[in-house]
């Protein structure tokens, strides 16, 4: 695969490209936002979407067995994990799967718990549908960012926290929880009988020397308070095609979330979305390692830019994902400004850091999932700005 490709994406109804007037105010900026990459999805994905087309009768799907066997294949080879058929619930996006997870197992003026700085829907889901946002900050010590877990007790403690919204791995920090920090806020759940809803749309986006554990991964003593959410949708860059899969090992826990899904009629995907799940997980591995490939080196590239070109802005490389967390608080320190040079200035759209709580104040994310010179021009503008 050729990643360096300008894939033309202006024009095609996408937010990244096509939605930057009506979110940063004008379209003459470079987008390097929202999670999705500017690469074609893997050829063997296009074209079991094109064949799929051809066939020309679009009506509604049968989610059998079959679309799911490569994805439990691909979990046992790649995480050493044996997933059930029957723990799969479908839905569109892993926000819907969270969403439903904080309609099933909290009610309302419960406390949820999540651990900032994290992605927005995280802090979003929680407050629109009435429940008490609680913040476990994680903590940040020259860009690795740790848990803390005295804090992580004590909020649930007192907080009447009824369920746990784990990002693993993290974004926007990057970090891949290792089993023994999963371990650890495992037992403190299981003391609290708080449910443990881990997004893992990350998952596949591993970098160099890293490895992913599920939550699924923990011993059986957890399996009540354990439910992972994956998707082919970011680790094939398939995101518009909306296919997801909330997987619950345990069959009471699995009763209550499906019960809420089935009460909203959430469940049902559309054809190409689960074409290109099946497609993905059966022949997609090499295109994603490729891939990846590259956005390692996108990270060694944008380090030593930072480092030799502006090295009052910090940057460290993650340990998982395509997004990049910069710390510009050296040079603006509040967020305001920092937006106000990065889109007028520079003229680049990035993420801001305080829509992932306080402590991004003064940080902005960065989309690696880009061709090398996208990346470079973006970087040039910072730099050139400065
Ligand atoms: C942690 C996390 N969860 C969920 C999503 C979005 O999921 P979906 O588009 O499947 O709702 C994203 C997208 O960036 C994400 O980073």
């Amino acid at each position: 695969m050729n990643f360096d490709i300008l894939v033309n994406r202006k024009n095609t109804d996408c937010i990244k490209w096509d939605g930057l007037k009506e979110i940063y105010g004008k379209d003459d900026i470079l987008p390097l936002w929202i999670a999705d990459m500017d690469f074609e999805s893997s050829p063997e994905i296009i074209d079991a979407l094109i064949n799929r087309s051809e066939h020309g009768v679009f009506g509604y799907p049968l989610i059998s067995a079959k679309i799911f066997e490569p994805f439990i294949e691909w979990n046992k080879r790649r995480n050493g994990l044996n997933i059930d058929q029957e723990w799969i619930l479908t839905c569109p996006g892993l926000v819907t799967g969270f969403t439903l997870g904080i309609l099933a197992f909290t009610k309302e003026g419960d406390g949820v718990m999540i651990q900032t700085p994290v992605y927005p829907p995280f802090h979003s889901s929680v407050k629109n549908n009435n429940r008490i946002l609680i913040e476990n900050q994680l903590i940040e010590k020259e860009g690795y960012y740790t848990i803390d877990f005295e804090d992580f007790e004590r909020k649930i403690r007192e907080n009447n926290v009824k369920l746990f919204i784990l990002c693993n791995p993290h974004n926007p920090v990057g970090r891949v929880w290792t089993l023994e920090e999963l371990e650890r806020m495992a037992e403190i759940c299981l003391k609290y009988d708080v449910k443990i809803f881990s997004d893992e749309i990350h998952s596949d986006l591993i970098l160099k020397g890293y490895k992913f554990k599920s939550i699924l991964s923990l011993d059986e003593k957890y399996k009540k308070i354990i439910i992972s959410a994956m998707a082919p949708s970011k680790t094939f860059n398939i995101a518009g095609l909306t296919a997801s899969m909330v997987l619950i090992p345990d069959e009471d826990t699995r009763e209550t979330y499906d019960k809420v899904r089935q009460s909203l009629s959430i469940g049902m995907l559309n054809i190409f979305g689960l074409t290109a799940l099946e497609a993905a997980y059966r022949h997609g591995e090499q295109w994603l390692e490729e891939v990846m490939s590259y956005i390692e080196d996108n990270f060694d590239y944008m380090i030593s830019f930072i480092k030799e070109e502006m090295p009052h802005v910090k940057c460290r490389k993650p340990e998982a994902t395509y997004l990049g967390w910069l710390d510009f608080r050296n040079i603006y320190p509040k967020q305001d400004d920092l937006n106000d040079f990065l889109i007028n200035k520079a003229k680049v759209a990035l993420n801001s850091g305080l829509t992932f709580g306080k402590q991004g104040e003064g940080f902005v994310r960065i989309n690696l999932g880009c061709p090398r010179s996208i990346l470079e021009e973006a970087l040039n503008r910072i730099r050139t700005a400065l």
